[in-house]
């Protein structure tokens, strides 16, 4: 295969709803600087949020549709990036079978991110009340469902099929990748060579990838300390004010710690010119934590201004157009990958 073509990314999320700042910062920053250098596809994976919770469907439709919203808002270019919806490109669901027979249950048993999800999925379990026996009880096996295990045989199957060069990644996805990679190894092996090995980018951790909430607990909808993208200013206004501060700054003019005041983290990421003023005077005594985080506020709003108003222009009509156009280019070459496999195994 001698295809020169741009290397492609093939990124996704779970339909999780609405992105808040973690999310901006931790990963969907790193797709918009990344639009450029390469060709990005962009996948909701809406089949994956049933791993964990098949019977929740009701909400899967309109997460999908507030995710894609904050993937537009933060300036992902449709024209330039396909986004589209796993569940309705069936391709994905026939790659995922034909996988699952080119891995061992053993190999999957040992993927560290089943036993997260198994410990997310006995929490779920008991704060519904059902009448789950307790933990121990019931095998980890006897918790987990056969989707469930095969969840980075799917996230295989979404890598390959787009031939993916590069997949950006948080750490705790690098399993996922190194799955992906044996599968298409074996599948060359067994029927000849169709798939790339995709390498991981593991997205920088850098301070700020763990943003803290305004609790100073990273950043999380669990932990209910968000800031979302989609919040009104008055919100977020609300939400940095709260925020903690160095608890021996008590008056103004106590001298302070910005190194650990979560307003300064905020600064830093978001209003980086005057941070170094901003860290003087606070050492000073100079500036007082309202005053700080009245401004911290204010650049913040404007950081996030541009997107605020970039998502107000997608009704959930305009949503479902840009993944109906994604949704066509990226089956076209979800289909073309298919011919090849079919040809290369003579099955299909
Ligand atoms: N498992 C990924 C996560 O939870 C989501 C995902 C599904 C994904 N398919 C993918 C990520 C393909 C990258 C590529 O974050």
């Amino acid at each position: 295969m001698t295809e020169t073509r741009r290397k492609r990314i093939l990124s996704g999320m779970r339909s999780t709803g609405r992105l808040h700042l973690g999310n901006f910062v931790g990963a969907l920053e790193n797709w918009v600087k990344m639009q450029g250098e390469y060709e990005n596809f962009h996948l909701v994976a809406d089949w994956h949020v049933l791993t964990t919770d098949a019977e929740s469907v009701r909400e899967i439709l309109p997460n999908t549709l507030e995710m894609v919203r904050d993937w537009l808002a933060a300036g992902i270019d449709p024209a330039a990036s396909p986004m589209f919806r796993q569940s309705q490109i069936k391709e994905h669901a026939e790659l995922h079978l034909i996988f699952s027979m080119l891995i061992t249950q053993a190999r999957l048993e040992r993927n560290p991110t089943l036993k997260e999800q198994i410990r997310d999925l006995r929490d779920k379990l008991k704060a519904r009340e059902l009448d789950e026996p307790q933990e121990g009880e019931v095998s980890d096996a006897g918790l987990i469902t056969y989707g469930h295990l095969g969840y980075p045989v799917l996230q295989a199957a979404d890598i390959l099929l787009y031939k993916g060069d590069v997949v950006p990644v948080g750490e705790d996805q690098l399993p996922h990748v190194e799955i992906t990679r044996e599968i298409a190894r074996r599948f060359n092996r067994y029927y000849g060579d169709v798939f790339l090995e995709p390498e991981p980018h593991v997205l920088a951790e850098t301070k700020f990838s763990r943003l803290p909430g305004p609790d100073g607990r990273r950043m999380s909808k669990s932990l209910g300390n968000t800031i979302y993208l989609s919040d009104s200013e008055e919100e977020t206004g609300r939400r940095i004010m709260s925020m903690f501060t160095d608890p021996q700054k008590v008056r103004k003019h106590d001298p302070g710690r910005p190194e650990i005041c979560n307003v300064f983290t905020y600064h830093e990421k978001f209003n980086p010119e005057e941070a170094p003023q901003i860290e003087k005077d606070c050492r000073s005594g100079a500036l007082g934590c309202v005053a700080c985080k009245k401004n911290c506020t204010a650049k913040l709003n404007a950081y996030l201004r541009p997107m605020r108003e970039r998502r107000a222009q997608y009704d959930d009509r305009r949503v479902l157009e840009v993944l109906a156009d994604g949704e066509t280019r990226a089956r076209a070459v979800a289909t073309e990958t298919m011919r090849e496999v079919h040809e290369a195994m003579r099955v299909g």
